[in-house]
């Protein structure tokens, strides 16, 4: 980046931070920004697309961008070899959805991950090319940027490019991540020659140049899709499948298509909740839990009181299990959507919670009121809103951090391990612990069921909040926790943002609780109502937006209409506007 535009940058956040809202608890403000906002995972992604917003471009500019620069600079979970979803609000009123989900290649079957015992292999549906799904955020992007973006795709590729290229210095949060899959590199050749530094991990003010990657990201700006999914980046994508054992052939590649949905919305206090639909199940889980939640004053009991804490882990335990019991990708199964979502099936729900004792996940289960019987981390996310009302959410993924730990060799490519988002044997739990059933069973070309839930909230049909977070199955419970924060407890982003919290997923039994979420009275409370706890699973990272004030019910500080709140839990990521 040239001296004048770091310069740039310097200021421009120097002034955002100088002018953001005054906080109310113990958190620092939230950041604040009269045009636009951009938070991300990572700090030089964050900058490119609040760059891309200074020069003229729209939200939807700025979160490809962002997109191909997190490719770049965060690749854990930034990718071109993964997929996500993306959910937008656009200034015109309109609201929709891109599905840019990996699918199970053509050759997958139900099977695929069992010994001849019939017993999982372990590690199968995690590490190496079987993991490995066919990617869609090349074709996610270039159709967002296609559709509703402003920028020539060149120009909005242009940054991770000099990234991968030229390089870029490491902090200390960028090595961490990366010394993380230390081992997993060292196992994979074309992963090693580019993630470590001779064999060793990089360290913080090091350099990590991507050549391999630039080349792919090239031909993508010159050739949009068929960059990618034809050509000799394909041809090097199938040749790198075949040598690893895995199933992705050109047939495959060929035939991905990004689907345009509707995205799943409901009502939570007279705010309009828009999120994402099957195959993710954030949506209908996150508007299950709100419109159950709705029923209770959880304001008048107070942050933290256990009367609050455990409606809301039986709201959570309730909802779970229609998640691992009746979602999955729409092409395949029906999703009852309607049902999951009607009032009449929250007031069972709350009728069914007892308010004085834990329930008991393991006697709940499909078939027993009110659930009818079934028939039949590593994520990233990032919000960007810009001046016109034009308001973009977006939850992309390897799924675990670095996927499946390999890299398509002479691409720079990470691959995802998206196949172990399937069942891949019921009752058997995944990466997440998630045990999940038939419904989201693999079948070639099916996507399998996400939990990643780009999220926005609209007031008077103008955007009022944009949320997401990494965390697989943590994620939904995660934004629950926001959205409430915000909505009944009156926190700013960043408060909200900052909160304990905790998270219930039907199984296992116990609910996870971050440090000081509980306090010992609240605790012993809980403990003699029957509940079970255990400790915080690996943290999720949420990029966050509040438009119009600090708080719902506060005047905005001075001219700044954009609030953004970056994750603290992790050590990369960054709010910044102008
Ligand atoms: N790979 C995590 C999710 O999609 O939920």
């Amino acid at each position: 980046m040239a001296a004048s535009k770091w310069q740039r940058w310097c200021l421009g956040l120097a002034w955002a931070g100088a002018t953001a809202a005054t906080s109310l608890a113990a958190s620092v403000a939230p950041v604040g920004a009269e045009h636009g906002m951009v938070v991300t995972a990572q700090h030089l992604a964050t900058k490119v697309g609040v760059d891309v917003l200074r020069r003229g471009g729209n939200a939807v500019d700025a979160a490809v961008a962002v997109g191909y620069a997190l490719a770049v600079v965060y690749p854990a979970a930034g990718n071109l070899g993964g997929g996500g979803f993306m959910t937008l609000h656009l200034a015109d009123g309109r609201e929709t959805f891109l599905d840019f989900r990996e699918k199970a290649p053509l050759a997958a079957t139900p099977d695929m991950f069992l010994g001849t015992d019939g017993q999982v292999v372990p590690g199968r549906s995690t590490r190496g090319h079987l993991a490995v799904a066919v990617p869609g955020t090349v074709s996610g992007l270039e159709l967002a940027r296609s559709r509703f973006g402003s920028l020539p795709r060149a120009t909005l590729i242009a940054p991770a490019l000099a990234y991968a290229e030229k390089g870029f210095v490491l902090d200390a949060g960028d090595a961490a991540l990366l010394a993380t899959a230390t081992d997993a590199f060292r196992q994979d050749p074309a992963s090693a020659a580019i993630f470590l530094n001779r064999g060793q991990p990089f360290e913080a003010g090091q350099t990590l140049v991507q050549r391999d990657l630039a080349r792919t990201l090239r031909a993508i700006a010159q050739r949009g899709p068929d960059g990618f999914y034809q050509g000799p980046v394909a041809t090097a994508l199938v040749a790198s499948s075949r040598a690893g054992g895995g199933l992705i052939r050109q047939a495959d590649l060929a035939q991905y298509r990004t689907r345009e949905m509707k995205p799943v919305t409901c009502d939570y206090r007279g705010l309009r909740v828009v999120s994402a639909p099957p195959p993710s199940s954030g949506g209908v889980v996150l508007c299950e839990m709100l419109q159950v939640l709705e029923g209770y004053p959880l304001k008048e009991w107070g942050w933290g009181s256990a009367r609050a804490v455990h409606h809301q882990i039986e709201t959570m335990r309730h909802a779970y299990l229609d998640r691992n019991t009746y979602l999955g990708d729409p092409d395949f199964v029906d999703n009852p959507v309607e049902r999951l979502l009607d009032k009449g099936y929250a007031a069972q729900i709350r009728a069914a919670i007892d308010p004085a004792k834990a329930g008991v996940s393991k006697e709940l289960r499909p078939g027993v009121p009110p659930h009818e019987p079934q028939e039949g981390n590593n994520t990233t996310h990032y919000s960007v809103a810009d001046r016109w009302g034009n308001a973009v959410s977006v939850t992309y993924t390897l799924n675990d951090w670095f996927g499946a730990k390999v890299t398509a060799a002479g691409t720079g490519v990470l691959l995802n391990n998206e196949m172990d988002d399937f069942t891949i044997k019921p009752g058997v739990p995944n990466l997440y612990g998630l045990v999940q059933g038939q419904a989201n069973a693999i079948a070639p070309g099916k996507r399998p069921l996400s939990s990643m839930s780009p999220t926005l909230l609209t007031r008077g049909g103008q955007p009022l909040m944009l949320l997401g977070t990494p965390g697989g199955s943590r994620i939904i419970t995660t934004l629950l926790h926001t959205i409430v924060n915000v909505v009944d407890h009156g926190m700013t982003m960043q408060e909200a943002v900052d909160a304990p919290r905790f998270h219930q997923q039907w199984l296992p039994e116990p609910t996870n609780v971050e440090a000081f979420a509980l306090s010992p009275d609240t605790r012993e409370l809980l403990l003699a109502m029957g509940h079970r706890f255990a400790g915080p699973q690996p943290a999720n990272h949420v990029a966050a937006i509040l438009v119009g004030a600090p708080t719902l019910g506060s005047k905005p500080v001075g001219a700044n209409r954009f609030y953004g709140a970056n994750d603290p839990r992790r050590g990369t990521g960054l709010a910044a506007g102008y």
